[in-house]
């Protein structure tokens, strides 16, 4: 199944999770192999809200200089909204295989190079400390 990218006025652009991508037990969401199943059929969920609902919030603490880390992107489209903002350096980093290589692929057909995306574990990042300005997340902290 598709989930397209509009978001609606009274939804906060978000549509509930599709039956079929529901875990079975809430632990699965710590488990990467229920991402990468989730992800290998899943073209685009938005968890939470969609960037415009929150950009007032978060946009004033974030030049465009400055270098962004995103943990746990899945198949968000974050990423893609700062870029278009102006803000070039960003990472992204998931713990799904599937996310990465998906969100790869997407962003290399968009000309989004200049987006990171990198397999990681939130837990044990694999850059040097002080390695990024800000970090970002939506509804991966909690996992
Ligand atoms: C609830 S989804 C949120 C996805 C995205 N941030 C969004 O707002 O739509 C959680 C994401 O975190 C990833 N994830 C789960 N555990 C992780 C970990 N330990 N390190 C990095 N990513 C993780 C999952 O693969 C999934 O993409």
């Amino acid at each position: 199944m598709a989930f397209d990218d509009q978001a609606t006025p009274n939804d906060g652009g978000r549509k509930e999770t599709a039956p079929e991508f529901l875990p079975k037990t809430t632990s699965a969401y710590g488990d990467p192999r229920y991402w990468d199943e989730r992800f290998s059929a899943e073209e685009h969920y938005e968890w939470l809200k969609e960037y415009s609902h929150f950009q007032h919030l978060i946009r004033p603490y974030i030049s465009t200089n400055y270098s962004i880390l995103e943990l746990g992107c899945g198949n968000s489209r974050l990423s893609e909204r700062l870029h278009e903002e102006g803000v070039m350096d960003v990472t992204c980093i998931d713990i799904s295989a599937i996310a990465v290589e998906r969100m790869r692929q997407r962003l290399k057909e968009k000309g989004l190079l200049g987006i990171q995306v990198v397999e990681a574990d939130m837990h044990d990042l694999p850059f040097e400390s002080e390695s990024f300005d800000i970090v970002v997340e939506k509804g991966t902290m909690i996992l």
